[in-house]
């Protein structure tokens, strides 16, 4: 289409890529990029790399962002042993379904658009009188860029409605409120959670609003959260609004032996047969009484943590720039003198014979600041785990009520969901296994 004032292609044109050959963009931006490069070069010697603007060059003079792919045909999902990428959405959806027909559907289409979210690639063609096939906000091919979805179901969506109700994972329950929590029931709860990562914020935006508009017609947003990874600072393992490194104790996820032993529902189990692959995926999340915990000693916060603020070590690590890898060891310290009985690192695995069974989960968590929410600043945790066993967790939490940390947090939402086993190729889609 024309500008009937200029005669020129309107830039939709060169978005779709009709009378814009990709070379001629292509080399446009290949040379500036050269331009800058060399100008780097010759300023201080340092390489350009990829995907960083250099101050001083002209308005998109920028090398394109790398992407990368991360297979979404598998007998797990990705997201789970998948090391955890920059930013989240987590979103849960109500079924509104009206049939187990319609349901199937809605699997199917789900399955499709993460197909083609995950893989990336150009979005189809439409009219321009019509709604665009893509939202474009990762321009006219919608890239990778390490996006995973992992789709997981609620207890509700095995009620009446759906003639699911004998196919239930046998330890899947609706989240019932733990001492401390202060649960808001727009915040909690659903019959689908879909978490969605990825290494950029346009990515996840840009799935999570795909999702919604493919899935419209047989399912309702109910909550959502989003989350970000904070920098590694300096090195090892990132940290949360707390200050303190958060990670570090967590099952290796290439360890595959573990992983069975841990994370995936095993065949020939206690669950239903179509849930082999799968997990259990806990959301929690977690208001940060950031003020206050701001008020409060740092030799204090470590007695709480167990740990050490700036290293990560244990608390009864001789030096402050201790490694993090050392195991805390508890039995030269039965009264908590050093690491308090009380503290969360002690308490969520008290690293004795009674507890072994429920001290080992996957943690992917994530941090959130939904501020401005005056006068209170809403920043916390979008707390995320993945078990064989949802009791694990339960009996950890459990655990966790008599925590030092409890006047600084307060539960406000999430839900326990089950993470469907994989889609295993083409002919496949979510919960096939379940729905057949
Ligand atoms: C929501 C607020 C929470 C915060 C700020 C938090 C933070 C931390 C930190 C800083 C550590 C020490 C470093 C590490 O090993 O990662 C840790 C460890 C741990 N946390 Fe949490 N956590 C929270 C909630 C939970 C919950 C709800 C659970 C499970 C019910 C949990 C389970 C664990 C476990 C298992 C460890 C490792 C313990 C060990 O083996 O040493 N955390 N957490």
């Amino acid at each position: 289409m024309e500008n009937v004032m200029t005669g020129k292609a309107y830039p939709d044109e060169e978005w779709s890529g009709a009378g814009c050959p990709m070379g001629a963009f292509a080399r446009r931006t290949l040379l500036q990029g050269t331009a800058a490069g060399l100008a780097v070069g010759a300023a201080g010697g340092t390489a350009l790399r990829e995907g960083v603007t250099v101050a001083g060059t002209p308005a998109g003079a920028t090398t394109e962002a790398k992407s990368r792919t991360i297979p979404f045909h598998g007998y797990y999902q990705a997201g789970i042993a998948t090391p955890p990428q920059q930013d989240a959405v987590f979103v849960s959806l109500d079924v509104t379904a009206a049939s187990r027909r319609e349901l199937t559907e809605l699997f199917r289409t789900l399955t499709a658009r993460a197909r083609f979210l995950t893989a990336g690639g150009r979005p189809p063609k439409t009219p321009s009188t019509a709604a665009p096939s893509s939202t474009g906000i990762l321009g006219p091919t919608v890239v990778a860029d390490g996006l995973t979805l992992t789709v997981g179901v609620g207890a509700s969506l095995f009620d009446d409605r759906y003639g699911l109700r004998a196919r239930k994972p046998v330890q899947l329950v609706t989240m019932t409120p733990f001492r401390h929590d202060d649960l808001d029931p727009a915040l909690s709860q659903g019959d689908l959670l879909v978490q969605i990562c990825a290494d950029h914020r346009d990515t996840t935006v840009n799935a999570l609003l795909d999702i919604l508009t493919h899935t419209k017609s047989a399912a309702r947003l109910r909550w959502r959260i989003d989350g970000q990874r904070n920098p590694e600072r300096p090195v090892g393992v990132r940290r949360d609004w707390f200050g303190f490194k958060d990670g570090i104790a967590n099952p290796d996820t290439t360890n595959a032996a573990k992983m069975d032993q841990v994370v995936w529902v095993q065949p020939q189990s206690a669950e239903p047969a179509w849930a082999a692959g799968g997990t259990y995926h806990v959301v929690r999340i977690v208001h940060f009484f950031i003020e206050a915990w701001q008020k409060v000693p740092v030799a204090q916060q470590e007695r709480i943590f167990g740990r050490r603020k700036a290293s990560g070590a244990p608390i009864y690590a001789q030096g402050e720039n201790d490694s993090d890898l050392l195991d805390p060891i508890y039995t030269n310290d039965p009264q908590g003198l050093i690491t308090p009985l009380d503290s969360h690192i002690r308490l969520a695995n008290p690293q004795t014979p009674q507890t072994a069974a429920t001290s080992t989960i996957l943690r992917r968590s994530y941090d959130y600041d939904r501020s401005p929410n005056l006068p209170e600043l809403d920043m916390g945790h979008a707390f995320i785990c993945f078990q064989q066993e949802l009791e694990t967790y339960i009996a950890m939490q459990t655990r966790l009520e008599g925590e030092a940390l409890v006047p600084y947090i307060s539960p406000r939402g999430g839900g326990y969901f089950f993470a469907l086993p994989g889609v295993r190729d083409d002919s496949d889609y979510y919960a096939r296994r379940l729905l057949t």
